[in-house]
């Protein structure tokens, strides 16, 4: 298959919506990462999301909408604390888990009874999903375990040959995906870390559940992909915190037996083969973070070392990357 690579425009949007409808997958731009998308509606054009992406098929979707009113064709009922949630942070980068509609096959769901939703707050993704006149399921259009993609040349570089079109709408302005939060019980629960920081939505709606603070309470539903090996870089990515003289010495050393190093800094600057140093500004943290884990693959770094940041703000969902991308997987 050929996948043709469109820059986003009205013409290139209704091109691409033709090809939803017609039950076949286009890679579009949102305000966190890419997102491979089909007709939610049509499981055998979800189906095709699994297959290109290499994904576990019990790993639900998210589904995406253009309008609030659209959210009553995919959940069966909205309690009145993530009405709130809605109001506050759609279109945006929040997505609820609530009861679904038969509307919605189990296919998109991994199985359950609920579904995942969110309405994107980027011009040609809900363009695209008007004009496709249907719900978009949509998981970040990566090859499974890869890092998310962050611009069209990303998901051109894991997804080529296997999807019909990728819809270019430039880089991504968020980098870290959408929060997950289970708002189908009392307590509303992150079940992945995202955009938005735990500290918003209790501003909203009181307190939360923050689920890695509880990996170690059965009764808690967990967010299925969770368990997954995610962001994975090629190299070994070792997270460090302390001593920058120490760090710098653990560097010197593998570069001393031939191997390639690189950094990923945000408190101190070190010598190395590729090295990147942020300070603390965590939105720009969270925008580059997989476009860097790509460069280090692109240039063949053997060891990545990466200082940590407090679980604080978006600091609690740039952690929980790097703490898979390190091979954590709870
Ligand atoms: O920012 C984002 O959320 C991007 C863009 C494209 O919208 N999408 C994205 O999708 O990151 P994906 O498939 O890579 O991650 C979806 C996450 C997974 O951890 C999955 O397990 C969880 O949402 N999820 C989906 N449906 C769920 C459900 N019914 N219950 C619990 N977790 C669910
Ligand atoms: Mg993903």
């Amino acid at each position: 298959m050929k996948t043709a690579l469109l820059k986003a425009s009205s013409r290139t949007i209704a091109q691409a919506a033709a090809i939803l409808r017609d039950g076949d997958l286009v890679a579009f731009p949102t305000e966190t990462v890419y997102g491979l998308g089909a007709d939610a509606f049509n499981p055998q054009a979800v189906a095709k999301i699994f297959k290109a992406k290499g994904r576990p098929s019990d790993n639900p979707l998210i589904v995406h909408i253009a309008s609030k009113k659209d959210l009553m064709l995919v959940v069966r009922s909205v309690p009145p604390f993530a009405r709130l949630l809605i109001d506050r942070f759609w279109p945006g980068p929040l997505t609820l888990v609530l009861p679904k509609t038969g509307l919605v096959p189990k296919m998109a769901t991994g199985g359950l009874d609920t579904v995942a939703v969110r309405m994107p707050d980027h011009p040609a993704a809900l363009a695209l999903i008007r004009a496709a006149k249907t719900p978009i399921a949509a998981p970040s259009a990566n090859r499974s375990g890869r890092p998310s993609p962050t611009s069209a040349r990303h998901v051109q570089l894991d997804l080529e040959g296997r999807i019909d079109a990728i819809l270019d709408g430039g880089p991504s302005r968020g980098g870290v995906e959408s929060t997950v939060l289970d708002v189908t019980g009392k307590i509303p629960i992150i079940l992945r870390p995202g955009q938005i920081t735990p500290e918003q939505v209790e501003q909203v709606v009181g307190p939360v559940i923050v689920h890695s603070d509880h990996a170690h309470n059965p009764r808690l539903v967990r967010s299925p992909g969770m368990k997954y090996r995610h962001y994975a870089p090629r190299a070994k990515l070792i997270l460090v915190e302390g001593n920058p003289k120490r760090v710098q010495g653990h560097i010197d050393r593998y570069r001393h037996q031939k191997k390639k190093v690189g950094v990923l800094a945000f408190h101190h600057r070190y010598r190395a083969d590729n090295a990147h140093y942020y300070g603390r500004n965590l939105r720009a943290i969270a925008r580059d973070l997989f476009a860097i884990l790509r460069e280090f693959d692109g240039k063949k770094m053997d060891v990545i070392f990466c200082e940590t940041l407090p679980k604080k703000g978006l600091g609690l969902a740039i952690m929980d990357r790097l703490g898979r991308a390190a091979g954590r997987r709870g």
